[in-house]
């Protein structure tokens, strides 16, 4: 287990606002984090800066085992070098199967050595299977993604994610109109995603936290508050005063 993404220093502001503060932030690969915190501690603006939707004012972002750094590369190249992103609203192809989703997931690999991976091992047939089978979606390749339920839609378009085989996988607020049942599911394939990505989750419902069974990070006014096990982090009195005590 090593290190993958590296975040020191880190500063944005919007308008003078301090959105991040002198954010330093560490994930290995393969490790599953979450990160926790009140709304506008700059959780979802750490996302964008990792994904180089916002570019900081300050500090450094490296990845990967040749410390190449995220910061002047576009969105794209971004994504290229493997850094996947799941959105709160799931952007499927309503009109297409489960099938042609994943499919046309997997026509545009993020990069040659993946193109080479997974054409000398497996089939399309067989990779777009096994991947339905990673977000429990075997029985429902034929249907219209439409006709899915939203935890359902979550679900395909993070194994659309997975069919680009990224290292690290970024999730913004996935539990957000589930049911508790799709909660449970969820959790699930990300803690399986967990096993050989490093996954960032940002999340507010404590059971699915406590679930993902990972190390926490508390996020407050763009600096981290606290780190650790998530029995850590609740017991600390700066965590429950500015989070849990509201
Ligand atoms: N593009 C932007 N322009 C101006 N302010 C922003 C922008 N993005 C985020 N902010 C502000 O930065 C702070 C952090 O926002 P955000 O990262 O969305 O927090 P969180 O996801 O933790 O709720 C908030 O005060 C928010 O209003
Ligand atoms: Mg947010």
């Amino acid at each position: 287990m090593s290190t993958l993404l590296e975040m020191s220093g880190v500063s944005v502001s919007f308008d003078g606002f301090k959105a991040i503060n002198n954010l330093s932030f560490q994930i290995a690969e393969p490790e599953m984090r979450a990160i926790i915190g009140p709304n506008g501690a700059g959780k979802t603006t750490f996302m964008d800066i990792i994904t180089g939707k916002t570019k900081p004012d300050e500090g450094r972002v490296i990845f990967g085992e040749k410390s190449i750094s995220l910061l002047g590369m576009s969105e794209s190249k971004i994504a290229k070098v493997g850094v996947g992103r799941k959105f709160q609203k799931p952007t499927v192809f309503e009109a297409q199967t489960v099938r042609e989703n994943f499919a046309l997931a997997l026509k545009n690999p993020r990069g040659p050595f993946d193109v080479l991976r997974h054409r000398k091992t497996k089939n399309g047939a067989q990779r777009i299977e096994e991947l339905a089978e990673r977000v429990g979606l075997i029985d429902e390749l034929p249907r219209l993604s439409g006709e899915l339920s939203h935890g359902q839609k979550q679900w395909l378009e993070i194994g659309m994610l997975l069919a680009q085989s990224p290292r690290l996988l970024l999730v913004d607020e996935p539990a957000a109109g589930m049911t508790p049942a799709e909660r449970e599911k969820t959790t699930d394939i990300l803690v399986n995603a967990a096993k050989t990505h490093a996954v960032v989750v940002v999340e507010h419902d404590m059971e699915f936290v406590r679930r993902l069974n990972c190390k926490v990070t508390v996020l407050n006014e763009g600096s981290v508050l606290a780190e650790g096990t998530l029995d850590h982090v609740t017991q600390n009195p700066e965590v429950i005063d500015v989070y849990l005590g509201r």
